[in-house]
């Protein structure tokens, strides 16, 4: 049976008869025998494989070349050299698959930008292994988090006829060959793909409290930036019976928490990160989790960027949307932390959100961190029937196509909050990685949708 690299490098004792496969990152040959470094992706190191000249399947070894793909069958014993505990003395060799010599991860290191063009092989280098792994892990402290304080997990739908964030960013569907006359749609009404599984998820927690989803959402959107994706995944909270500070307390504990368990996840992929991708990264992340995040409304941060003296591309004025610079100013130098900031200007936001009693403001809030800006973006949602009614109507939205959503309004309204946070966004935080491209198995953006 075969034994996975991780669990070899873990044992703790000798042991005959191991088999383990892998694909070959180094081989040097001398006279009588070969060394060769085999990875198989369960964990950053690689195993090293001692195999003398005489040993079956030997007549293969040039053949396993970097790249290429090997079984080998040995003994574990403890090495000589330094940097690793454990060294297989191969008694059988099996050469799987061969890799030619135009194989593209033939040198040590690549730039990202070369990477991008091979994501089909990029998992097999340290760097994106160790973001993959972490993706992974990363997925599963979601769950944790939402199973310890009882929230259900909902599967919102991928394809919609709604627009929960109003900003018409969407990918339309189309049919091929489903015999439809011209003007007519599939669905009944032109559908799309979904930007946030919010509205759905709202009538869950409208009916077991306390839900989540954690799915793919798309945006249309024509950025071209290192944080935004076109198809991105986002985990969106929902509470009945919550506010806006409560929303922003849970937002807060999950920053934290996300952040807690990649410090306490395997050390190897995480020294990988704050070694080679940021050196700041670990005291940056210990922050986060140590310090309370700041908390200031929208009109007082735009105070501060005014008063700041900083000279911005962008102008600060009451009633814009902040900037990615603006955000960034206000975490990184004038907070010193991540920053929640709340009660944003009415009509830079979208008509779900609860109206204050100023009447210019509503209860939304987004948390920024260091180094990302926005992760989060959430609010208390309008639950009095009449207020909706008016924002959709402002909106330009129109009621028949909202019923069920006003209908939660009609029928037990109650006062309930939630939030999106991009899982991209998150795992660019935790591993360093500065571009959104590189934490994505094969990201799709504007102008470039690969394998
Ligand atoms: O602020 P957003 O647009 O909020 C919503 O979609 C709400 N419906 C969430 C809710 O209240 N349930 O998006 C939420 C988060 C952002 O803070 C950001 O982290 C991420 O989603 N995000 C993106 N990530 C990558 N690429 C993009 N194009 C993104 N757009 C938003
Ligand atoms: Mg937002």
């Amino acid at each position: 049976m075969r034994t996975s690299v991780k669990e070899v490098l873990n044992r703790v004792e000798a042991a005959e008869g191991i088999s383990v496969a892998g694909w070959v990152r180094t081989r040097r040959d001398s006279k009588d025998f070969s060394f060769l470094e085999v990875n198989d992706g369960s964990c950053l190191a690689g195993l090293q494989i001692i195999a003398d000249a005489g040993v079956k399947g030997y007549e293969d070894i040039q053949m396993m070349s970097t790249g290429s793909a090997i079984r080998v069958e040995g003994n574990l014993v403890a090495s000589p050299g330094e940097g690793q505990s454990w060294e297989l003395q191969a008694t059988a060799l099996v050469l799987l698959g061969s890799a030619p010599e135009d194989y593209p991860l033939q040198k040590k290191r690549h730039g990202p930008e070369f990477l991008r063009e091979i994501a089909h092989l990029r998992p097999r280098t340290n760097l994106f292994g160790a973001v993959f792994r972490t993706r992974s892990r990363l997925a599963l402290a979601v769950h944790h988090f939402f199973e310890k304080r009882g929230f259900v997990y909902v599967h919102t739908p991928i394809i919609t006829a709604n627009d929960c964030e109003g900003a018409g960013e969407m990918f339309k569907i189309n049919t091929d060959g489903a015999n439809l006359q011209d003007g007519e749609h599939f669905f009944g009404k032109p559908a799309h793909l979904t930007v946030s599984g919010q509205l759905e998820g709202e009538t869950f927690a409208c009916a077991l409290s306390n839900i989540y989803t954690f799915g793919p959402t798309f945006r249309a959107e024509n950025s071209h930036t290192s944080r935004h994706a076109s198809e991105f995944w986002m985990i969106e909270p929902e509470m009945a019976f919550c506010n806006l500070e409560g929303d922003m307390d849970l937002a807060e504990s999950f920053v934290k928490e996300l952040t807690q368990e990649i410090l306490d996840g395997p050390g190897d992929d995480f020294g990988l990160f704050s070694k080679f991708v940021d050196k700041e990264l670990e005291p940056r992340l210990r922050m986060i989790v140590e310090r309370p995040f700041a908390r200031i409304s929208y009109t007082d941060a735009v105070r501060v960027l005014e008063d700041s003296g900083h000279d911005f591309e962008y102008p600060v004025a009451w009633g814009e949307n902040l900037q990615s610079e603006h955000e960034r100013y206000l975490t990184e130098e004038y907070c010193k932390s991540p920053v929640t900031v709340f009660d944003y200007p009415e009509t830079i936001k979208p008509f779900y959100m609860r109206r204050n009693d100023d009447q210019k403001t509503v209860a939304a809030m987004d948390v920024l961190v260091p180094g990302i800006g926005e992760i989060i973006g959430g609010s208390q949602r309008e639950e009095r029937l009449d207020v909706l009614r008016d924002n959709m109507s402002s909106a330009g939205l129109r009621e028949e196509d909202y019923q069920w959503y006003l209908d939660l309004r009609k029928f037990g309204s109650v006062p309930h909050a939630g939030f999106g946070l991009g899982f991209e966004r998150m795992l660019m935080m935790v591993t360093g990685v500065q571009n959104i491209r590189d934490v994505i198995p094969f990201p799709r953006t504007p102008g470039a949708c690969g394998p």
